[in-house]
C-alpha cells in the first residue's frame, strides 16, 4: 500500500523514530524532544493544525504523535535496561532501501513502522492512543493466472515478478543500469516473505552487494520490471531471452508458467535423421529452455491418417504449441485448422503445411537449393569422368512432401537447360511414394531392366532412396557403380561415399533447424517476441500467405569434405564413421 505524501506525513515519521532507535542512550532523551518539535512542524506543514475542516485528521495524527513518544521512550527504557548501545536494541528496524521503484512497485521501507509498533505493542495500555495509520503490508508472493503467460508469481497487488537468466541460484548480478529496470524485490532486514496460496516453492532473502535484502524464490532473485505498470502486465516477458515472469512451478525460474506442453509430430522413421538427430536436438534444446516442460512425441510412420490422430490426441492432451512434421503437406492444414480452433499455435517442421492461415511458422532449408546441388554435382561428376551426353535415372521422394517437390524442382532447373542443348537424357524418372528405399530399390531395378544397365548416373532425393537404387544396381551386377546423389548425410551414406558406392549427399546441419524450432515453440508457448534475427524478414508462400520462416542453408558433401563439414559440426564422430570395413578407406579420406 502506498502513501500519498500530502495524506499522511508518514515517512517523515518513520525516519524520526528510525533514528531515535539508532541514538546512544545518553542522546535519545534530546532526540526525543526534538522528535515532538518536528512532529509539531510537520503537522503545521501540512496545514492540518490551521485548518478546522481537516480536525480528524488532527486528532489522527495527534495520536500518531502520542504513540511516537511512547515509543521513544520505551526504546530508551529496554536500551538502558540492557546497559549497552542503544544501536543494538533494535534489530528489527529497517534500512532504509533505497530502490528505484516506479509508483506501482511498492518499496519495502514502510514496513519498518511494523518493526516499532511491535516493540511497543506488549507494553501499550489499552486506553493509550495508538496510531491508526494504514498497515503496511509484508511482502507476499501469490500465485496469479496470467492470461499471456499463464500462473506466474506477482506480489500482493498483483504485479509480475520476474527472475533474471544470468543471476545464479541465491546471487543477483544485476545491479546498478539493470537495477534500475528491474528493481529487486526487497525486504527489510530479517523480515521474511511470504507465500500466498499456491506457492510452493522456497522462499527465501539474500544480502545485495549494496546492503539491501532481496526476496528469492527456489534460491533465484525476483525482481519487478520498471515499464509494468499495473497488475498483469508482463512488458519484461522474455527480454532479451534472459528475463521471465517467474514460474510458480518448482524449480521457479524461465516460463513454465503455463505447465508447458509441445508435441512434436515427425513424420517418418525409415530416413534415420528423424530419430538420430532432430529428435534428441529438438528435446535437448527444449530442456534447457524450460526443464520444467513437457514433450508429446510421436512418429507418423508416413501415415498422414496416423499422423491427424496423433495431432488430435496431443490436442486433447492439452499441447499447447504444435510443431509438425507433415506426413502430407497437403493434408496437414486440416491439423493446423484444428489447433488453430483450439488456440494453439503450429509450427511447420521441416515440410512446410499448404494451404492453411493457421501457420505460424516454417522452419527448413532452402529446399530448392538442395535439389540444385545434387543436380548440379552429379553433372559435374560426369564432366569430371569425360562422359559425353549423360543418360541418367531421377528418383525423387514422396509426392505429399512439399520438399520433394521442391527438391525435384531445384534439380530439374540443372538438368532441362541440358536436356533442351541434347547435351543430357533423362531416360527414367519417378516420384518414390513415402520416401520408401525399398519402392527405389524397385523404380531402379525397373529402369535397370527397361535401360539395360545403360545408366551413367543416377539423382536420387535422399540417401534412403539412394541405398534402395545402389541395391538394386549391385544386383544387376554393376561394377563400377555410377555417380549416385543423396541427401541427409545419414551415417551409411557417409560411408557408402567413403567406400565410393555414393557420390555425394546435402548434409543439413539439423541441430541449428531443431534448436530454432524449439527456441520458437517456447517463444509462442511463453507469448514471447520473437526477435527479428530469427526469419530475417524471410516468408514462404503456403498457397494462402507467406508464412515467416527461418530457412537455413544445405551444404554439398562428397568424400573431400566429409571432415569438414559432418565430422566437424560432430554430426558423426570419426569413430562412428570408421569402423570395421571403413577404417582403411578413412585413412585415404583424411579421418584415420
Ligand atoms: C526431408 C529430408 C528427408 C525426407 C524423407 C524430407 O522432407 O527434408 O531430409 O530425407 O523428407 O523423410
Amino acid at each position: 500500500m502506498m502513501d500519498s505524501g500530502r495524506a499522511l506525513p508518514h515517512w517523515s515519521h518513520l525516519d524520526l523514530i528510525t533514528n531515535i532507535a539508532g541514538q546512544a542512550p545518553e542522546n535519545a532523551g534530546r532526540e526525543a524532544s526534538r522528535v515532538d518539535t518536528r512532529v509539531h512542524d510537520l503537522l503545521r506543514e501540512n496545514k492540518y493544525l490551521e485548518n478546522p475542516k481537516k480536525k480528524r485528521s488532527v486528532n489522527m495524527l495527534g495520536k500518531i504523535r502520542w504513540t511516537m513518544i511512547f515509543s521513544l521512550v520505551s526504546v530508551l527504557a529496554m536500551s538502558l535496561a540492557a546497559c549497552g548501545p542503544a544501536t543494538t536494541a533494535n534489530p528489527t528496524a529497517a534500512p532504509r532501501v533505497t530502490q528505484a521503484a516506479t509508483a506501482a512497485i511498492p518499496t519495502a521501507a514502510p514496513r519498518a513502522t511494523q518493526a516499532t509498533g511491535q516493540e511497543t505493542g506488549a507494553a501499550t495500555p489499552a486506553t493509550m492512543p495508538t496510531a491508526e495509520a494504514k498497515a503496511p503490508q509484508a511482502v507476499a508472493l501469490m500465485a496469479t493466472k496470467n492470461p499471456t503467460v499463464g500462473e506466474i508469481l506477482t506480489n500482493s497487488q498483483g504485479m509480475t515478478l520476474y527472475t533474471f537468466k544470468n543471476d545464479k541460484p541465491g546471487e543477483s548480478t544485476c545491479y546498478d543500469a539493470c537495477a534500475q529496470n528491474w528493481p529487486p524485490l526487497s525486504v527489510a532486514k530479517g523480515e521474511q516473505p511470504k507465500a500466498g496460496e499456491g506457492v510452493s516453492g522456497k522462499l527465501g532473502v539474500i544480502e545485495r552487494k549494496d546492503g539491501s535484502y532481496q526476496v528469492t524464490y527456489d534460491d533465484m532473485p525476483l525482481y519487478y520490471y520498471k515499464t509494468d505498470t499495473k497488475p498483469g502486465d508482463t512488458n519484461g516477458q522474455g527480454l532479451n531471452n534472459v528475463w521471465y515472469a517467474a514460474s510458480v512451478a518448482p524449480g521457479g525460474s524461465a516460463a513454465t508458467a503455463a505447465g508447458g506442453k509441445i508435441a512434436l509430430l515427425l513424420p517418418e522413421s525409415k530416413t534415420t535423421r528423424y530419430e538420430a538427430h532432430d529428435r534428441p536436438d529438438f528435446e535437448n534444446k527444449l530442456k534447457e529452455l524450460c526443464p520444467n516442460c513437457q514433450i508429446i512425441y510421436s512418429n507418423a510412420n508416413q501415415d498422414a491418417n496416423q499422423q491427424l490422430s496423433q495431432a488430435e490426441a496431443a490436442l486433447t492432451n492439452g499441447a499447447q504449441v504444435l510443431v509438425l512434421d507433415p506426413v502430407d503437406s497437403a493434408a496437414a492444414a486440416a491439423i493446423a485448422d484444428k489447433a488453430k480452433a483450439q488456440g494453439v499455435p503450429v509450427i511447420a517442421y521441416d515440410r512446410l503445411i499448404l494451404n492453411s492461415n493457421n501457420v505460424n511458422y516454417y522452419i527448413s532449408f532452402d529446399n530448392y537449393k538442395v535439389g540444385q546441388l545434387q543436380a548440379q554435382s552429379l553433372v559435374d561428376r560426369l564432366n569430371q569422368e569425360g562422359v559425353k551426353n549423360p543418360v541418367i535415372v531421377m528418383i525423387n521422394g514422396a509426392p505429399t512432401d512439399n520438399n520433394a517437390k521442391l527438391f525435384k524442382e531445384g534439380a530439374h532447373s540443372v538438368f532441362d537447360p541440358l536436356v533442351k542443348a541434347g547435351q543430357l537424357t533423362i531416360a527414367k524418372e519417378y516420384d518414390t511414394p513415402d520416401w520408401s528405399p525399398d519402392q527405389a530399390q524397385n523404380e531402379m531395378q525397373q529402369a535397370l531392366t527397361a535401360l539395360g544397365n545403360k545408366v551413367d548416373g543416377i539423382y536420387c532425393a535422399n540417401d534412403g532412396t539412394a541405398s534402395g537404387a545402389t541395391a538394386a544396381m549391385k544386383a544387376a551386377g554393376m561394377k563400377p557403380l555410377p555417380p549416385v546423389t543423396g541427401q541427409d548425410a545419414e551415417l551409411a551414406a557417409i560411408q557408402r561415399i567413403l567406400s565410393g558406392e555414393q557420390y555425394m549427399t546435402v548434409y543439413k546441419a539439423i541441430k541449428p533447424e531443431a534448436e530454432a524450432a524449439a527456441q520458437l515453440a517456447y517463444d509462442l508457448l511463453t507469448n514471447t517476441k520473437v526477435p527479428a534475427s530469427m526469419t530475417e524478414s524471410k516468408t514462404v508462400n503456403n498457397g494462402t500467405f507467406d508464412v515467416p520462416s527461418v530457412l537455413l542453408t544445405p551444404v554439398a558433401v562428397t568424400k573431400d569434405n566429409v571432415k569438414t563439414t559432418v565430422v566437424k559440426d560432430g554430426f558423426w564422430t570419426v569413430q562412428q564413421i570408421c569402423t570395421g570395413a571403413y577404417s582403411s578407406t578413412c585413412q585415404t579420406a583424411g579421418l584415420g
